[in-house]
């Protein structure tokens, strides 16, 4: 296994090119399964977690095309319809290919996710709709068997606003029969950006964005050339960067009209913040003591409280961050504490005193975002931080050695130690 050693205390300045967004290259991606035509992506992200979709996607049916700038990919029979335990234990958005191959070839059978570092995440939202849809669906040894000769489309209210929940519904919708209407949809930016790449392939889709979608099934979809949004959460772990280091860095393709929440935060922890179009000048200052709360999109996104929390533990005081989303998401508190960080837990708060600075020490990554907390605790600490596990990294943050060695970080990746 990798790690990462780091060399703290160094402002970060320069610029930094964000990458496409992880979170929604995965259901674009599951979403080329819907029609036998090619398609043609552009800025899909370099990461674990999009290789390990493509090659199920591979197993499926789908012929794969890398060149330097896209990729092509043509899903002209759906060959396999199985996802199994092998894949979906390895990365748990795999469940995505559950709706389109149950609206593509009437059949699915998908192994159930368990729960990860974060919680339980269960998905009955995504079963329940597509049962409105018509499927019937049974689970059995842990597998997901889903049928139907032809989904219909149906009304379906969310009890809560599940982001894959929703992607998978307005996927398999996309080729019901009729009308479908999601309640209390998600709203987050991704699914925007995959009902826009469904539309470009002639789907129906309305209102993705906001709470209520609503899907005019079409008969069939064409294969499409589309590019991916930018990583609002990269762009977000950068701009903790430039603000935990003191720095002034500036972010290239990035979104900031979807980084309303993550800028406002920010601005009020003491950063300068100056927002172009698809750029973002982030000048770090004094780190004041904010409290924050995680809600779905448009509120702060839980994939950025771990990387605030780091900035709020060398803030100039007291600070409480609540996390509504996912019921266990706070294991890096305890890593950071080994950095002397003061922090302490009570059910979903955690309460954080800023210190004056944070010492370097050997810690291990939890989950994706935990591992991009340390990453920025270690930037700011005096002396060496060692991050273990950091094939959680991998999954979700492209060459980001690289880009922040670039912008004037000591970070080296020593490869296979144990
Ligand atoms: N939920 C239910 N029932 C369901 C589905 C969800 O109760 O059937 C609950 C969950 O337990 C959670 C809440 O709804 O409390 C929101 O979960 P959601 O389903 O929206 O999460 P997700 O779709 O599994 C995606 C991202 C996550 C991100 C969350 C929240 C992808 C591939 N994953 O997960 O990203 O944290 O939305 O924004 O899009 C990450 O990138 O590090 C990551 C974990």
């Amino acid at each position: 296994m990798d790690k990462i050693l780091i060399q703290g205390g160094l402002a970060l300045s320069g610029e930094v090119k964000i990458s496409g967004a992880k979170n929604a290259a995965l259901p674009i991606l599951a979403a080329t399964l819907l029609s036998p035509e090619p398609h043609r992506l552009k800025n899909i992200p370099k990461l674990g977690d999009i290789t390990t979709l493509k090659r199920l996607l591979e197993k499926i049916g789908a012929g794969i095309l890398e060149a330097d700038d896209f990729c092509m990919i043509q899903v002209k029979n759906i060959e396999n319809n199985e996802a199994p335990y092998s894949w979906v234990k390895t990365m748990r958005a795999t469940i995505l290919v559950l709706g389109p191959l149950l609206a593509r070839c009437g059949e699915a059978h998908v192994s159930l996710p368990g729960g990860c570092a974060i919680g339980a995440r269960p998905i009955q939202l995504h079963l329940m709709g597509l049962e409105k849809m018509g499927a019937e669906i049974k689970i059995e040894h842990g597998i997901i068997h889903a049928k139907a000769a032809k989904l219909k489309g149906a009304p379906i209210y969310l009890e809560t606003p599940t982001v894959t929940g929703t992607e998978t519904l307005v996927m398999a919708a996309s080729l019901a029969e009729g009308t479908t209407i999601i309640e209390n949809a998600a709203c987050e930016p991704e699914i925007t950006d995959l009902a826009n790449f469904l539309n470009h392939c002639g789907a129906q889709i309305i209102g993705a964005g906001t709470d209520h979608i609503v899907i005019n099934g079409v008969p069939a979809l064409l294969g499409a050339s589309y590019e991916i949004m930018p990583d609002r959460i990269e762009a977000g772990t950068f701009m903790v960067a430039a603000a935990i280091t003191k720095g002034d860095l500036t972010l290239k393709q990035c979104c900031p009209g979807d980084m309303v929440s993550i800028i406002e935060k920010l601005r009020a922890t003491g950063s300068e913040i100056k927002v172009e179009k698809d750029t973002l000048r982030v000048i770090g200052k004094e780190i004041h003591a904010v409290d924050l709360k995680t809600l779905p999109y448009p509120g702060l996104p839980t994939d950025m409280q771990a990387q605030f929390m780091a900035l709020m533990s060398v803030s100039d005081g007291a600070s409480v961050i609540t996390e509504t989303i996912f019921e266990s998401r706070f294991n890096h508190c305890a890593e950071l504490r080994r950095m002397g960080a003061q922090i302490k837990v009570e059910g979903n708060h955690a309460m954080i005193k800023g210190v004056p600075a944070l010492s370097g020490a050997p810690i291990m990554a939890s989950d994706l975002r935990a591992s991009a907390s340390l990453i920025l605790a270690g930037l700011v600490a005096q002396g060496e931080t060692e991050i273990r596990r950091i094939y959680h990294l991998d999954r979700g943050y492209e060459a980001i050695e690289q880009k922040l060695t670039d912008v004037g970080a000591s970070i080296q990746r020593v490869k296979g130690s144990a």
